[in-house]
């Protein structure tokens, strides 16, 4: 998640920002360097719906700023000022133009609590236009699932929560997984490694018939914590198209400043081994889909404005790749202490017609309920394909009221209370259930 804020501010940007327009969508990254010897003004709302007007500098004027040490308040000063390479960002999902900062602002607003995308290398597509085009497009998912939940208990029953402790531990104990930080950089090393060491094992069996024909390639990124894509091939005999079923999460984490310590243990470190303990049962069972490619993505950056999967999938799109469907997990080990424990379905900026698809396979294979929710916002990576015209959904702990307050802090941490590994488990049933029922299952189960 990228932030703290939630759906009031985000809309209460959108609607000022785009009334004192800094620079239109259509308008070019030198054009914008131009503009941006003018005053950056504009309007944000502060908690009780008041209004102040300051430039980007003037954060340094805001009280979360006067809030901190007096050491942290110089190094922020200096971490601003040693990184003024030009960046475009847009402050929410909406209409708002992007307005020109520099990277070491977006500190700044990460301080805030400013919602952010960075839209620099991509800057003509507005994600506005999109999601309004997403609604009448894109593919049809059946309404009845052909797999149900005994198909799949054999693989679920295989799941060990142990083992998802033990990365879950090792993953939070980097100081921060900030995208920017040398620990970032070894964390993206350890999960590389973990993932190789597991697609390992799977290659190692004897017959290539029953085993999976799986890929690992890190996707580089100019920043250093690189994306890593996972990809398990379709049966070449069987495979309906080129298009690819994709799950997602984010690898990165943040606190207020880069360089507190960011455990991102739910935010999101959740979704990262909902994602490698799929990964693990997949190869275990020797998947290989029969209709479509299925890939798994661990997203760099997604706290840096979406940064990572942005680039893959702009990439993707200029190799003409297709997606029948995107699902992006971030946060989902919280369970809100006296709530029940629910599955969040996203319904606002996501595909209405994949979102019914996951639906029904919540439905069928996991064994909490569902309840759906809004972000208010494009709130994590799913967004970056929506803006490709990708058809993209989100789940996510819980409603979004009841999930996890304490990201972006140090006790993001695998000891908070609420933090439940059972809950971890529903997801990873949810992910390997949509990338059999999307992929093709007919090597995995008999039918
Ligand atoms: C694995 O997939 C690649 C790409 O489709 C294909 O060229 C190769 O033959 C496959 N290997 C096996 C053992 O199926």
């Amino acid at each position: 998640m990228h932030t703290t804020q939630g759906a009031r501010l985000a809309l209460a940007i959108s609607a000022l920002v785009s009334s004192v327009v800094i620079a239109r969508p259509m308008t070019t990254l030198q054009q914008l360097q131009q503009q941006q010897q003018q005053q950056l003004t504009f309007n944000v709302p502060q908690q009780d719906d008041t209004l102040i007007t300051f430039n980007v500098d003037s954060l340094f004027e805001s009280s979360s700023f006067n809030q901190l040490s007096p050491r942290d308040q110089v190094q922020l000063r200096q971490y601003v000022a040693q990184s003024p390479e030009p960046r475009l960002v847009q402050l929410d999902s909406f209409d708002a133009a992007p307005i020109s900062i520099t990277e070491g602002h977006k500190a700044l607003l990460t301080l805030q609590g400013i919602n952010f995308i960075d839209v620099t290398d991509d800057p003509t597509n507005s994600f506005a236009s999109v999601y309004s085009n997403n609604k009448s497009k894109g593919p049809t998912y059946p309404k009845k699932l052909k797999l149900k939940l005994r198909h799949l208990q054999h693989v679920y029953n295989s799941i060990d929560q142990q083992r998802m402790m033990t990365f879950i531990t090792k993953f939070t104990s980097f100081r921060t997984r900030h995208y920017k930080s040398d620990t970032g950089k070894q964390s993206q090393q350890f999960l590389l490694q973990t993932i190789k060491d597991i697609v390992n094992k799977g290659n190692n069996i004897d017959d290539m018939t029953k085993s999976s024909n799986v890929t690992v390639r890190e996707f580089s990124h100019p920043w250093g914590q690189n994306s890593i894509i996972v990809r398990f091939e379709p049966d070449s005999s069987t495979v309906i198209d080129e298009r690819i079923v994709i799950l997602g999460a984010h690898q990165d984490s943040t606190n207020l400043l880069p360089w507190f310590a960011a455990p991102g243990a739910d935010d999101d470190g959740s979704g990262t081994t909902t994602l490698v303990t799929t990964l693990r049962a997949l190869i275990e069972f020797g998947f290989k889909p029969s209709d479509h490619a299925v890939e798994i993505h661990f997203y760099s950056a997604e706290e840096g404005g979406l940064l990572g999967s942005q680039a893959v999938a702009q990439s993707y799109a200029q190799q003409g790749k297709q997606v029948l469907g995107m699902l992006q997990q971030d946060m989902t080990s919280y369970v809100k202490p006296g709530t029940q424990p629910v599955i969040g379905i996203i319904r606002d900026f996501v595909n209405p017609e994949l979102t019914d698809y996951i639906s029904l396979v919540v439905d069928e294979f996991c064994s909490i309920g569902r309840v759906e929710t809004q972000c208010g916002y494009a709130c994590s990576d799913h967004a970056s394909w929506s803006k490709i015209g990708a058809p993209s959904a989100f789940a996510i702990e819980s409603k979004f009221e009841d999930s996890n307050k304490q990201i972006h802090s140090s006790g993001d941490t695998i000891q908070n209370v609420g933090f439940s590994i059972d809950h971890v488990e529903q997801f990873v049933r949810l992910s390997i259930a949509l990338a059999v029922n999307l992929g093709g299952a007919k090597s995995f189960v008999k039918l």
